[in-house]
């Protein structure tokens, strides 16, 4: 498991009791991503899940910047909250998991027509389609994310998928047992296509909100956002870190993920931070692959609700 490191205004203790949370390369017994996002967090699953409050003491769970949901997945078996909201303002990754949630045998029936018809001619005639019905925005996403190149979603200034075929030689795109599972895991969850700047007024005392923003650029070059046409930059940045201390006041339990940079350290500065190393795959470079540290912050609400586990 990667190191965990203290770097707020308290330390955390050196050595953590093993927890049998499940590594992330086991295969765990509750519901997973069914799609692969920028940003995902299945790694670092075990280092988070010790700030995560106990077991059934949430009434609700919020997730606004939903990705691929390893996050939700993992609470909802982990803390098991009565209700749940996931926001992410991306529309096309909202009515997927709308669509798995509300018909998730139409999106296996075509993701199974879809693996038969698997190649190069055939992507590329998906990447064109518009469907209409839920259910067939879903089966092209999940199948356009499993075939593409890097298991990479862009789009362009249009706001249309342009990421080149993937040449996999024999690419999964689904497993049914797991996207079951997933539907099971959303069955009763708000899901909404909605911008985080919303949250202040949907949010009430003891909500515990994980955020996983689009992260502050390590540098220039290393500028990753394009999740949307809609760039996510420092007044976003300031913005999010203004909405946390808000929640704070309000009586929520924080948790949020960002690149360790002086601007996140600084935003986050009344906050308790956490280093926790994390490795990223999406990378077009290879070689570029490989351990980075990143900062998870917590408020002291939610300190106090995990203690004994940090
Ligand atoms: C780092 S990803 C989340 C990754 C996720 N935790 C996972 O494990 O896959 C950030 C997400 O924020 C969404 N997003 C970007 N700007 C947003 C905004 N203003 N409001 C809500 N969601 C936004 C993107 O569409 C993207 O899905």
């Amino acid at each position: 498991m990667p190191a965990v490191r203290s770097s707020g205004r308290k330390r955390a203790r050196p050595k953590q009791a093993a927890l049998s949370l499940g590594a992330a390369t086991e295969k765990p017994d509750y519901a997973r991503p069914f799609i692969k996002w920028a940003g995902g967090k299945t790694q670092l699953l075990p280092q988070l899940a010790r700030f995560y409050p106990p077991k059934g003491s949430v009434e609700r769970y919020i997730e606004p910047f939903l990705g691929s949901g390893a996050v939700f997945f993992h609470v909802k078996a982990m803390v098991e909250p009565r209700h749940v909201l996931l926001w992410d303002n991306n529309r096309e990754l909202v009515d997927t998991f709308k669509a798995v949630q509300e018909d998730v045998d139409r999106v296996i029936k075509l993701l199974a027509r879809y693996r038969a018809r698997h190649s190069k001619e055939f992507f590329l005639g998906m990447r064109e389609k518009r469907p209409k019905s839920r259910a067939g925005k879903a089966a092209r996403l999940i199948y356009l994310n499993k075939t593409c190149f890097n298991g990479l979603y862009r789009v362009n200034s249009r706001g249309i998928f342009n990421v080149p075929f993937g040449r996999h030689e024999n690419p999964k795109l689904f497993n049914e047992t797991w996207l079951r599972q997933a539907a099971r895991a959303l069955a009763e969850a708000r899901i909404e296509a909605e911008d985080f700047r919303l949250l202040e007024s949907e949010a009430r005392a003891g909500d515990f909100i994980y955020f996983d923003p689009p992260y502050h650029p390590l540098s220039k070059t290393s500028y990753f956002t394009a999740y949307t046409r809609d760039l996510f930059g420092q007044a976003e940045q300031e913005k999010l870190a203004a909405l946390c201390r808000a929640l704070d006041r309000k009586g929520c339990l924080l948790m949020l993920s960002n690149s360790d940079t002086p601007l996140v350290r600084r935003l986050y500065k009344d906050f308790e931070i956490r280093e926790v190393s994390a490795r990223r795959s999406i990378n077009s470079k290879a070689e570029r692959r490989g351990a980075i540290y990143e900062l998870v912050v917590l408020n002291d609400r939610l300190l106090e609700a995990s203690r004994g586990r940090i």
